[in-house]
């Protein structure tokens, strides 16, 4: 027992910690997160639903810095699904030109920061301008070796699967996969995702406790973090709490510890 105590102790004091206590060692690689309530956000300061997806768009900027900062290698948000089309046409709209202004805003500093610029979804179901401006900033950010802000537009993960199945049925029909070979990589190798770790930890705001349909298959073993605050109130503060709290949960996988 006395020794357990010892080796913990050795343990912590050894730990290198940076200036908001996050341990430099055991950043997770890959943040997910539900940017949530925007609307509700602007609805209780007596405001259009957009202007909170405008305030939404600054946290954005805010959030890609800090993980940046304390090197985050892949940042996932989730921008716009494929459910999201239901909204009102005048928010769908606000919402497809958003990645031109954000891109306007924050290409530069993101191409400083050797940030890479990925999309995660169906572009093809874009308008024209929403694509042109990802796909451009997709090809200038494309040989960038830093952070990669993966951005889920028109994204969702049932469709995602399907169309990994179909994939892995046509490999089988074709001859080029046996169905005994399928195995967990074949599925890996035929999401949208595929290259990028599974997301250690998914961050999800505005006090709604699920996933609504976003990286299903990926987040088999993630950390889940869920606050109450709106999307456009949260800081670079709360998300380094997000991340002390993450490097206190015990990951076993399935195994023990
Ligand atoms: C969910 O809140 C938010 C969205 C559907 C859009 C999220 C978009 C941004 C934060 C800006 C995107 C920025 C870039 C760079 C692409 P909600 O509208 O469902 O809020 P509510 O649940 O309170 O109504």
């Amino acid at each position: 027992m006395l020794q357990r105590l010892i080796r913990f102790f050795q343990k912590a004091s050894q730990e290198q910690t940076d200036e908001h206590g996050i341990v430099l060692d055991s950043v997770p690689n890959h943040v997910a997160i539900i940017m949530d309530g925007n609307g509700r956000w602007a609805r209780r300061r007596g405001l259009p639903r957009i202007a909170g997806h405008r305030a939404g768009m600054q946290t954005v900027k805010e959030i890609t810095r800090a993980a940046d900062d304390i090197g985050v290698k892949v940042l996932t948000l989730y921008a716009f699904s494929t459910e999201n089309w239901k909204r009102p046409t005048d928010e769908v709209d606000f919402l497809m030109r958003l990645p031109e202004e954000f891109l306007r805003m924050e290409l530069e500093t993101l191409m400083k920061r050797n940030c890479r610029i990925r999309i995660l979804g169906y572009p093809e179901g874009l308008p024209e301008h929403t694509r042109q401006v990802v796909t451009d900033a997709e090809i200038k950010t494309k040989d960038n070796t830093g952070l990669i802000l993966n951005i889920a537009l028109n994204y969702g993960s049932r469709a995602e699967m399907l169309q990994a199945v179909k994939q892995i049925a046509q490999d089988v029909a074709d001859g080029v996969l046996q169905v005994e070979d399928i195995n967990e990589q074949s599925m890996d190798n035929a999401l949208l995702t595929r290259g990028l770790p599974d997301p250690d930890l998914m961050i999800r705001t505005s006090g709604e406790v699920r996933l609504s349909n976003f990286l299903l298959w990926q987040v088999a073993y993630t950390e889940l973090w869920f606050t109450d605050m709106f999307w456009p109130d949260f800081k670079r503060e709360d998300f380094f709490h997000a991340i002390r709290e993450f490097q206190g949960r015990g990951r076993r996988f399935g195994g023990l510890k």
